[in-house]
C-alpha cells in the first residue's frame, strides 16, 4: 500500500469511529507542502451532514488518529483554519515506503483489483492518405493511455479503426478508373483472377485523394458516380473489393511504418469495414424495434434530448442511396467490442471537433441497448497543434507536413542540440544518429503530452528539442546520468543497501515526491490524461538534481549512508523509466 493509502485508511477508521461516513477520511497530498507532507480535509465536508462543526469533528479524528496503534507512521498533526488536518510522516515512514517501491517491480503500484477490458480506440487515419501532422496527437495521447491502463492491470487493446469503408474509398475508385480505366477491377465482365501486385502506391493513393474530392466537390455528377462506387463496394461488388484490399495493403504498410518510427503499436488493426457483415443487420433491426426510423429515404436514428442545450442532430445510418456511413459503422463498432470482445471501457482518442459526433453515436448505442448503461463509452477529445502564428500547423508551403517529414525535422533538430551541447561527440555515427532520432521524438511526444489534451499548443521544435526546462530531452538526459552514475558507483564495488531515514532536505524532497507515484498514475488515468505523469516526471527529475546536487554519493563517508541514497538513486532510475515508459519516450543507453 502507498504511503497516502495507508494515511487514508487510518483517517477512514477514524472518521468511521466518530459516526462520520468513512468517506471524509481521504488523505491527500498537501496544498502547502512548507507546512505539511499531506492533509485530510474531510471535517470541513462532513461538518454539514453530522450537524456539527468541522473544528470539533477534526479535533475528535485528530485525537482518535493519535490513539490508534497504527498510525506510527504520522509524524505530526495539526488542525489549521476551519478544520484541516494537516499531516507530516515520519522520515523512518517516507524510507520504508520508498524502499517498498524499490524492492516492488511494479514500483509500488498494485494492479487493478477488478481489471476490466479497455480498448483504445486511437490513431484513427483513414486509408489511403500518407500519416500527415494532424495525426500526431491521437497516435501520441493514445498510445500513452494504451499503456498507462495496461501498466495498471487492466486487459487494454489498442485499435487503430482505420478509416476504410467510407466515400472517399469509392471516390478513389472512380479516380482511378478515370486514369486507368483498362484495369479488370472495372470490367464487370471479369471472371479472375486479378493481379497480385497493387496498381497503385500510398503516394499515388495520396496524390489522388485531394484531386478527387476537389472533383467531386465541382461536379455533382462525379459524386454521384463516387457515392454509387461506394454502394456497390459495401456491396460486395469483387472488383471493387479487389481494389480495396490493394488500397488497403499499400495504406497499412506505408502508415506502419510511420507509426514505428514514432513508436506506436496497435494491437489490432481492424476497420471500419471490419464490422461490414454486421451493418445490414443492425440497421434492420434497429427499423424493427422502432429505435431507427426512415426519412426521406435515409434511415436515421433520433438522439435528441429535452435538456440538450445545443440542436443535437439525428444519426444518419444510411443514405437514401443504401450506402452506410462513418456513423454506421461506429456504431456497428461498439456492437462487435461488446459482443465479441466483452470490452467494459472504449476510450476514443479523437480530435476534439468530433465530439457531436460521438455525442450522437453513444446516444445512439444506449437507446438501441448496444451498450448498457454499465459499458463506458468515453470520447476522449484533443486539440490542434498550430504553427507560431497560434493557426493549425503547416509546411512554409502552406500545405499539410507528412508525419514522416516531421519526423525528420525533429530528428534534425535534436541532431543540432547534441552537437550544440557536445553531447555524445564521441560516439560511432550510427549511435548518434540513433540518439538524435530518440531524442526528436522524445521532444515530439513530451512537447505534445506535457500540455493537457484539450489545449491546442504551438509547435516550437527549438523549445522541444532543448536540454533545458520541461522537455523530452532533459528527462531522457536525467534518466541517462542517473544511470551513469549507478555505473559509477559499481565500478567502485559500492552497492546499495536499506533505505534509511533522510537527513538532508532535497533527499527528504525527493523521497517524498517519489512516494507519491501510485497516485499520480491513478490521477492520470481517472482524468485520461497523460500531462499528469509528464509533470511529475519533470518534476521527480528537478527533485532529483537538487538530490544529486546537495548529496555527493560517491565520496560520502557513511557506508550506510552512502548504501542507502543508491538505492534511492536507483528507484529514481526505475520510476524514470516507468514514467517515461508510459508517455511513449525511449531512452538512449548513454548519451
Ligand atoms: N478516421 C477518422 C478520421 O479520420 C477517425 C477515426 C476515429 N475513431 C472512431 N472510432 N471514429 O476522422
Amino acid at each position: 500500500m502507498s504511503l497516502q493509502s495507508t494515511l487514508t485508511a487510518i483517517f477512514q477508521d477514524a472518521f468511521a469511529a466518530e459516526g462520520v461516513d468513512r468517506s471524509f477520511g481521504e488523505v491527500v497530498i498537501s496544498q502547502r507542502p512548507e507546512l505539511a507532507d499531506y492533509q485530510c480535509n474531510g471535517a470541513l465536508a462532513a461538518a454539514k451532514s453530522a450537524g456539527r462543526n468541522p473544528r470539533d469533528i477534526a479535533d475528535a479524528v485528530v485525537a482518535r488518529v493519535e490513539s490508534d496503534p497504527s498510525a506510527g507512521l504520522i509524524a505530526d498533526l495539526e488542525i489549521a483554519g476551519p478544520g484541516f488536518v494537516n499531516i507530516t510522516v515520519t522520515d523512518d515512514a517516507l524510507a520504508a515506503s520508498v524502499e517498498h517501491m524499490g524492492e516492488s517491480d511494479r514500483l509500488g503500484v498494485t494492479p487493478a483489483e477488478s481489471p476490466l477490458n479497455v480498448v483504445v480506440d486511437y490513431g484513427g487515419p483513414n486509408m489511403s492518405k500518407a500519416l500527415h501532422v494532424g495525426h500526431l496527437r491521437a497516435a501520441v495521447i493514445g498510445e500513452s493511455l494504451k499503456r498507462l491502463t495496461r501498466f495498471l492491470g487492466h486487459n487494454t487493446i489498442g485499435d487503430i479503426h482505420m478509416g476504410d469503408w467510407g466515400m472517399p474509398i469509392g471516390q478513389l475508385i472512380i479516380e482511378l478508373e478515370d486514369r486507368q480505366p483498362d484495369l479488370p477491377y472495372f470490367d464487370e465482365g471479369f471472371s479472375g483472377p486479378y493481379p497480385e501486385e497493387s496498381p497503385v502506391d500510398l503516394d499515388d493513393l495520396s496524390d489522388m485523394y485531394p484531386v478527387i474530392t476537389q472533383r467531386c466537390a465541382d461536379d455533382p455528377e462525379v459524386a454521384e458516380r463516387a457515392r454509387e462506387a461506394t454502394f456497390d463496394l459495401q456491396n460486395g461488388r469483387a472488383g471493387y473489393l479487389a481494389l480495396w484490399q490493394h488500397f488497403r495493403d499499400v495504406s497499412v504498410a506505408g502508415q506502419r511504418d510511420d507509426f514505428d518510427a514514432l513508436g506506436v503499436e496497435f494491437d489490432v488493426w481492424y476497420g471500419e469495414s471490419t464490422v461490414h457483415d454486421r451493418l445490414a443487420p443492425m440497421v434492420e433491426r434497429l427499423l424493427e424495434s422502432g429505435v431507427a426510423k426512415e426519412s426521406e429515404g435515409a434511415v436515421i436514428v433520433e438522439v435528441a434530448a429535452e435538456d440538450d442545450a445545443k440542436e443535437v442532430p439525428p444519426l444518419l445510418l444510411t443514405r437514401s442511396d443504401g450506402s452506410y456511413l462513418y456513423s454506421t459503422t461506429d456504431l456497428a463498432t461498439i456492437e462487435m467490442r461488446v459482443d465479441e470482445m466483452d470490452t467494459d471501457v472504449m476510450l476514443y482518442v479523437v480530435d476534439a471537433r468530433q465530439s457531436l459526433h460521438f455525442e450522437q453515436v453513444f446516444r445512439a448505442a444506449r437507446k438501441a441497448g448496444i451498450a448498457a448503461e454499465d459499458v463506458d463509452l468515453e470520447h476522449i477529445g484533443f486539440g490542434t497543434v498550430n504553427g507560431p502564428d497560434g493557426k493549425p500547423f503547416k509546411t512554409r508551403a502552406g500545405g499539410v507536413l507528412r508525419l514522416g517529414d516531421l519526423i525528420e525535422i525533429v530528428s534534425d533538430a535534436a541532431r543540432s542540440k547534441i552537437d550544440a551541447a557536445h553531447i555524445a561527440d564521441d560516439y560511432p555515427e550510427d549511435e548518434r544518429a540513433r540518439i538524435a532520432r530518440q531524442v526528436g521524438i522524445a521532444a515530439l511526444k513530451f512537447g505534445d503530452l506535457s500540455n493537457h489534451r484539450s489545449s491546442n499548443y504551438i509547435f516550437d521544435i527549438d523549445r522541444f528539442a532543448s536540454f533545458e526546462g520541461k522537455t523530452g530531452p532533459y528527462l531522457q538526459y536525467s534518466a541517462v546520468r542517473i544511470a551513469s552514475i549507478l555505473r559509477r558507483a559499481a565500478e567502485a564495488n559500492l552497492s546499495a543497501g536499506p533505505v534509511v531515514a533522510p537527513t538532508v532536505d532535497a533527499e527528504r524532497n525527493l523521497m517524498l515526491r517519489m512516494v507519491r507515484l501510485p497516485e499520480i498514475l491513478e490521477r492520470s488515468m481517472a482524468l485520461r490524461a497523460p500531462n499528469v505523469v509528464a509533470e511529475y516526471a519533470f518534476d521527480l527529475a528537478n527533485d532529483f538534481s537538487r538530490f544529486y546536487e546537495k548529496c555527493h554519493i560517491l565520496s560520502e563517508e557513511d557506508p550506510v549512508r552512502q548504501a542507502s541514497w543508491l538505492s534511492l538513486v536507483a528507484t529514481t532510475r526505475s520510476a524514470l523509466e516507468l514514467l517515461l515508459h508510459l508517455l511513449g519516450i525511449e531512452i538512449p543507453d548513454r548519451m
